[in-house]
């Protein structure tokens, strides 16, 4: 073995890598789509690999998301397909190309990152912790087959329909103050909605998307301005209740269909959570929205032994809506945190859980304060990535 080093994926590396997906995640997928997708990723230079001399042995890419957090946009490097090479496992490798990772998302700006970790052991050493989640609940068909909403005009939507949904999922996640959801790179969207497979329809105020899945229906996205397009929406969709008995959603835990159908949702609901960091603290504090109204003046003291630029001795100030980090002196009333405390309170973890989990320490005056800060609705996504 030379010596392993961080690279660019290049085109020419990526049969290598595709090897290795193989071994990691089991056979199947389109070779030629995900290479077509992969090169994308290649082009802006969001696609990082470890070599032993010439050989590629593990890989991973970075997707540039937006995420909303508490209605506003923050960007997000979301990473993916992380992968080595079993015979390279154990030995440090999969740590190496994520701190490979972590300084490309910091080269490009991106203040977070976010991840589906399938061990969260590798993930959270390098000060990644949980921040939400992804819920599947499955509702009787029949149920949202009687919603109603028929007063409300819904037409059968297309790629060239994009920008519209882009624009109402920004209103709905805007108005809520929604944490969690991704914004996709809009050609994403685009070929969503160009796949036969996928069934879009448009209301004034909002839409939805939804597939086929193993004789039952799965809504991906649905996006309702008022009450009568919520249950437009629903009700088209499961106007499919002659086949399909279950309609299976993607959607928020206090999302309004769990209030409108009659039966609630089945008790296996799938959650798989996921994993935030901060790359940029000041940056990311900046980007994300806050209560209006809620204010906060608290003095910080953060470790981040992976991104230094993030370690010192800050201060928090809160008001109208807009946090601002900026460099302080040390002070024993600093509420100490390190990355993986830092992520988990930028996503609302109440402070008694940090606490309890040993994250935070110090600064015990400020909890009331930064749990009504941080507070808000449940983050959550709806697409896997
Ligand atoms: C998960 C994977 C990327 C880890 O790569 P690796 O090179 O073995 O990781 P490292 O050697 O850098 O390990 C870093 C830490 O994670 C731990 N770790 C690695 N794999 C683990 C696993 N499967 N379960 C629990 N802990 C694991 C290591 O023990 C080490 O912790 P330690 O320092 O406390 O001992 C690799 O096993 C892999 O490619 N698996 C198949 C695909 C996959 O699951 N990818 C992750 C997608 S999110």
């Amino acid at each position: 073995m030379t010596e392993l080093r961080v690279v660019d994926v290049t085109e020419e590396h990526l049969d290598s890598v595709w090897q290795v997906r193989i071994r990691s995640f089991g056979p199947g997928g389109d070779r030629d789509e995900w290479k077509k997708t992969a090169l994308t990723f290649v082009a802006d230079r969001r696609f990082l690999g470890v070599v032993d001399g010439d050989v590629l042995v593990a890989a991973a890419r970075i997707w540039p998301f937006e995420q909303w957090w508490s209605g506003r946009r923050v960007p997000m490097g979301g990473v993916a397909g992380v992968v080595v090479a079993p015979e390279y496992r154990g030995r440090g490798v999969g740590s190496l190309l994520m701190r490979g990772v972590l300084q490309r998302c910091a080269d490009k700006g991106y203040p977070l990152t976010g991840l589906y970790p399938a061990t969260t052991v590798l993930y959270r050493h390098l000060g990644y912790e949980f921040a939400g989640s992804r819920y599947k609940f499955s509702f009787q068909a029949a149920d949202l087959r009687t919603l109603g909403g028929s007063g409300t005009a819904v037409r059968k939507a297309g790629p060239a329909d994009a920008d519209r949904f882009l624009e109402l999922a920004s209103t709905a996640h805007e108005t809520k103050r929604s944490s969690g959801p991704l914004i996709w790179p809009r050609s994403e969207i685009v070929s969503w909605l160009e796949d036969e497979d996928n069934f879009a329809y448009v209301a004034d105020d909002g839409f939805v998307v939804y597939n086929w899945s193993d004789g039952d229906l799965v809504v991906d996205e649905l996006i309702a301005g008022s009450e009568e397009t919520a249950r437009a929406l629903w009700a088209t969709v499961g106007s499919g209740a002659s086949i399909a008995k279950t309609v299976h959603a993607y959607c928020a835990p206090f999302d309004p269909i769990h209030l409108l159908a009659e039966h609630e949702a089945d008790g296996d609901a799938r959650i798989v959570r996921w994993m935030l960091r901060l790359v940029d603290a000041p940056a990311a504090l900046a980007a994300r929205g806050f209560p209006e109204g809620a204010v906060l003046e608290a003095e910080l003291r953060i470790d981040d032994p992976e991104l230094p630029a993030n370690t010192g001795d800050w201060h928090l100030s809160i008001a109208d809506g807009s946090a601002r980090l900026t460099p302080s002196e040390p002070s024993t009333d600093a509420l100490r945190v390190g990355p993986r405390g830092l992520a988990a309170l930028y996503a609302g973890t109440r402070l008694a859980a940090l606490r309890g989990a040993g994250l935070v320490t110090g600064g015990d005056a400020l909890d009331p304060a930064l749990d009504t800060v941080f507070g808000g609705p449940t983050p959550y996504m709806l697409d896997y990535f």
